[in-house]
């Protein structure tokens, strides 16, 4: 949700800095982009619609070592060159980019207009910059205009500005990413050097290039910097917040593309590393959870968009491994479950970003209840993972593109060990984990690759594909369904098998794609079954199964990774979603309408 990156150091090309690294930010947010930087003394802006991949940063020339960049995803406003960000005051002296939502927008625009403000954009971000302007009538102080304007604004928040009379850059979060990345002479936290600057940005790839030292923001909190110095401070009393620095372990090379055109696709190929990462936890750290899911009275699996089907997944994991129930919830429905809520509940939070706003939301819910929360999340140092009791890493690395792919499977394993864990067969567990990964080292060699290329371009001018599965193959055609429409736009639905035949199976016409999850487990004959009755009706049945079936018009084979199939199923047809996308002269890192971290509610 919008990409925020700023920039105050000994460099005098922060403008070229900032559109830099902003390209790093892109999957954030791609309606529209801007820019503002402080040379001579003024503040310049440049905007425009369209996205910063294909701005060209040596345009950026101007001498200045403050700048300020921004990347859009439309929440108040249609996508416009005015409405893209920064925003400025009526005397321009002011720029301000802003990730959030201005709750109160409408009351404080009406009071800034009838005190002589003129508003250009339809956004609530404009009201911050008017606000600060009017602040700075009765303060010179420019950190102390934006506290005061901050104090007024309500909803979630993460804001830079600058201002033509001031060397300062002053942010401030409440809800919304923010965090610093330091640059130091000597590069190392155990021997620092000198600071040469800060860059300021809504994740960390906006700066890995750069440095991997970072301070976090928190919730209720505003900074000031010099680029020499910094200081945080509570925005509420204005009192200091010291701040440790942290050396994070991610690469800039595992942030980039390489040789892949697209991050979706370089993602999926990293699984055959990424879930043998998943596994590498602490045994000690994995049993103290199961622990204390058994001894819980109440656990609660939450997740949004696709790790809520990894929740799903999990709630099969438990129930079949180690006997074990728990409750699923999405999490934009968890404050409804308040009332079940106690200081004896357990709250398990999957995130990727370990930012979403729904998530961080139950969590909050769960946490005023006294119940314990432990959060699984691939983001190090994330906002979740720092408001968590407990915080689990699935070390899949950065994940840039908008589809998820190697953070599901990395959740998925990291459930699943839990679930043995909890059943008193960690080291089962463990074991068929790894060779679930040296299956997935094999299965995703160029020929079947090619195999699945194919395949989406025999079906990819039709309008429907439905996908089936029983047991935790259920929760991955629910997930394929997302992963199909999220970069193809084609209509994908996922049904529990044995749902199809009480009405979604009116929608099978002569031909329409249906694909079939099927592990080799108690459920196999039933969800074959399901896949003959579509048959019988017309459908084109893809069986993604370790064996083949006559029904099966279309076969994708899969390894028999028995508990750990859903992983094994669900990477074919994330390849199949990807070059469907292709197909369809999509860009798959870039679906239309999405962000890759929904910060807002
Ligand atoms: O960062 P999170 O795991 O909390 O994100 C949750 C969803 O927004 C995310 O999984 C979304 O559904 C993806 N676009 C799906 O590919």
């Amino acid at each position: 949700m919008c990409g925020i990156f700023g920039y105050i150091g000994e460099r005098n090309d922060a403008g070229k800095v900032v559109v830099e690294g902003l390209k790093n930010l892109e999957y954030r947010g791609y309606d529209s982009w801007g820019v503002a930087w402080k040379s001579n003394g003024i503040v310049s802006v440049r905007k425009d619609v369209g996205k910063i991949s294909d701005v060209r940063s040596e345009d950026f020339s101007d001498i200045c070592s403050l700048a300020i960049a921004h990347t859009r995803w439309a929440t108040h406003g249609g996508v416009t060159k005015i409405n893209a960000h920064p925003h400025t005051s009526c005397d321009q002296t002011v720029a301000v980019i802003h990730n959030g939502i201005v709750e109160n927008y409408e009351e404080l625009r009406r009071e800034l207009t009838a005190k002589g403000h003129r508003f250009v954009s339809q956004t609530d971000t404009e009201i911050i910059p008017h606000l600060i302007e009017e602040e700075l009538k009765t303060t010179k102080d420019f950190a102390a205009a934006v506290r005061a304007t901050c104090l007024r604004i309500r909803g979630r928040f993460a804001i830079v500005a600058i201002h033509t009379h001031s060397a300062m850059l002053v942010a401030a979060r409440n809800g919304s990413p923010l965090i610093v990345g330091v640059k130091r002479g000597g590069g190392e936290v155990s021997a620092p050097g000198r600071i040469e600057g800060y860059f300021i940005a809504s994740d960390i790839p906006a700066f890995l290039d750069q440095t991997r030292i970072v301070q976090y923001l928190d919730d209720g909190e505003m900074l000031v910097s010099d680029g020499k110095s910094i200081l945080f401070s509570d925005i509420q009393t204005g009192e200091e917040r010291p701040k440790r620095e942290i050396e994070i372990q991610w690469t800039q090379q595992q942030a980039e593309k390489g040789d892949f055109e697209h991050y979706m696709m370089k993602e999926i190929m990293e699984q055959k590393e990424s879930v043998a990462r998943a596994v590498n936890q602490d045994d000690a750290q994995i049993m103290t959870l199961a622990k204390a899911i058994r001894e819980a009275q109440g656990t609660f699996l939450v997740g949004c968009g696709t790790a809520s089907k990894a929740c799903l997944a999990a709630e099969y994991f438990f129930s079949v491994i180690a006997d074990k129930h728990v409750n699923v919830a999405p999490a934009s429905e968890f404050k409804l479950y308040h009332h079940f809520l106690k200081p004896e509940s357990l709250i398990v939070v999957v995130s990727q970003s370990g930012e979403t706003a729904d998530v961080l939301e139950a969590m909050r819910v769960a946490k005023s209840a006294g119940s314990k929360v432990i959060a699984i999340v691939n983001n190090e140092g994330s906002t979740i993972a720092r408001e968590a009791d407990y915080a689990l890493r699935i070390n899949a690395g950065p994940e840039r593109a908008v589809a998820s792919t190697k953070a599901l499977t990395g959740q998925l394993a990291v459930l699943l060990l839990i679930a043995y864990a909890l059943a008193g067969k960690l080291r089962e567990g463990k074991t068929l984990l790894l060779e679930t990964s040296s299956a997935i080292n094999d299965m995703l060699n160029p020929r079947y690759i090619e195999r699945l290329k194919a395949l989406a371009d025999k079906i990819q001018t039709k309008r429907d594909i439905f996908i089936i599965g029983k047991s935790w193959n259920y929760p991955m055609a629910l997930e394929s369904a997302i992963k199909i429409q999220e970069v193809s736009y084609i209509h994908a639905e996922g049904f529990a098998g044995g749902e199809l035949k009480h009405g979604p199976i009116a929608l099978i016409e002569e031909g329409t794609p249906c694909i079939a999850l099927i592990g080799k487990d108690e459920v196999e004959q039933d969800s074959l079954s399901n896949a003959i009755e579509l048959k019988a009706r017309g459908g084109f049945i893809i069986g993604i199964s370790p064996d083949r079936y006559d029904a099966f018009d279309e076969w994708i084979r899969v390894p028999d990774a028995t508990a750990a199939q859903a992983i094994v199923n669900i990477i074919p047809i994330q390849v199949l979603a990807y070059f469907l996308a292709v197909a369809r002269g999509k860009n798959p890192d870039m679906p239309r309408n999405l962000a890759k971290s929904v910060t807002v509610k």
